[in-house]
């Protein structure tokens, strides 16, 4: 079977399309027909050596994917061989087939397809975790969304409007934007020439902004932090634009509160949890309340292309590779 192999760190170059052994399921686990790959952040800084976790080279970057069941290890009773499900994992989801814990296993609502299927389970989950497990948002709080046209940005500005928040959204490029406007997002904020504190709480009509999901970092993080009202909530998302270092009397003031989120970790210390949340935005997906956004598709040899647009700020909403 074909995988993308990470041969070393580093750029596209080093992401290469081979021949590898077919995976045969051990006991507990299963082995999926890969539909479709979610390119996601983290992949590319595993594969660029940058990720707090290192992975050594050679292997198969990929951590979420949609498929269909091709067989299953011995003691699997909870899928059958062609069920369409979709699974997060580590590494490894690049590729033609990959073996998946069958636990880890989550079935396919109808109305997604493998596009979507593969890309929108860390995001949404990262999202419903912060506004249902961290923070909440009551209806008609202004949610404040950084990196508003990525993956992780798109699925808060779908999520928080499912729960009745009004979302602004900052983005650096009339595309993104565009996006944000097209998921629901009310008004957006230009991050590359408009001062988003003044502009955010314009928008909010003075008041200020209620709950900031904050996935850039950087420079924007002490900005959106600024931008936030009385008893306002900041939810620590990611850090594209590098790790900011804000001064606590801007917590202090107002009243506000940091909010660190962190699915991946949470997940591992409350898995019968996660299911249930799992559940919830299943539910949710399967009700109409949200609409994860169609994918781009590539093929396994633009691997190291689709990691690089991220990495490089290029991407606009999701890619998916599809083998
Ligand atoms: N906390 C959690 O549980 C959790 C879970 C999953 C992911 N994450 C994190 O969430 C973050 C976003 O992930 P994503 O998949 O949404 O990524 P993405 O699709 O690439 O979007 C990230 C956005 O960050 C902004 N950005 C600002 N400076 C950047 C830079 N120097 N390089 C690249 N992008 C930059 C870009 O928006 P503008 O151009 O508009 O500024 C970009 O669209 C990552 O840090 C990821 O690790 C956290």
């Amino acid at each position: 079977m074909r995988a993308v192999v990470c041969k070393e760190y580093g750029g596209p170059g080093s992401l290469v399309v081979e021949d590898v052994e077919m995976p045969e399921p051990r006991q507990g686990q299963v082995r999926v027909a890969v539909r479709a790959a979610g390119v996601n952040y983290v992949d590319g800084l595993l594969a660029y050596g940058r990720y707090q976790v290192k992975v050594p080279p050679p292997f198969v970057p990929g951590s979420e994917l949609s498929g269909i069941v091709d067989a299953v290890g011995e003691g699997v009773d909870s899928v059958a061989v062609g069920d369409r499900v979709f699974a997060s994992l580590g590494t490894g989801a690049f590729a033609e087939y990959v073996l998946v814990n069958a636990q880890s296993l989550v079935p396919i609502a109808d109305s997604l397809d493998f596009g979507r299927a593969a890309s929108f389970h860390q995001s949404y989950c990262t999202a419903w975790f912060a506004f249902t497990r961290r923070t909440s948002i009551k209806v008609g709080e202004w949610v404040l969304v950084t990196g508003a046209g990525g993956g992780i940005g798109l699925a808060a500005i779908d999520v928080a409007r499912s729960f009745g928040g009004r979302v602004i959204a900052v983005a650096s490029t009339a595309e993104k934007r565009a996006l944000a406007i097209a998921m629901g997002a009310e008004a957006t904020i230009d991050s590359s020439t408009e001062d988003i504190k003044v502009r955010a709480r314009e928008l909010s009509n003075g008041d200020g902004i209620d709950v900031v999901y904050d996935a850039v970092g950087g420079e924007v993080a002490e900005a959106a932090l600024r931008a936030l009202r009385f008893d306002g909530r900041f939810c620590v998302i990611g850090f594209t634009g590098g790790i900011p270092r804000v001064p606590l009397n801007l917590v202090l003031l107002n009243n506000r509160t940091v909010v660190g989120v962190e699915w991946g970790g949470w997940v591992m210390r409350n898995l019968e949890e996660n299911r249930l949340l799992i559940g919830e935005v299943m539910d949710a997906v399967a009700k109409g309340q949200l609409n994860p956004i169609a994918p781009v598709e590539r093929p396994l040899t633009e691997a190291g292309f689709a990691v690089a647009a991220l990495l490089e700020r290029r991407a606009a909403g999701k890619i998916v590779l599809v083998p």
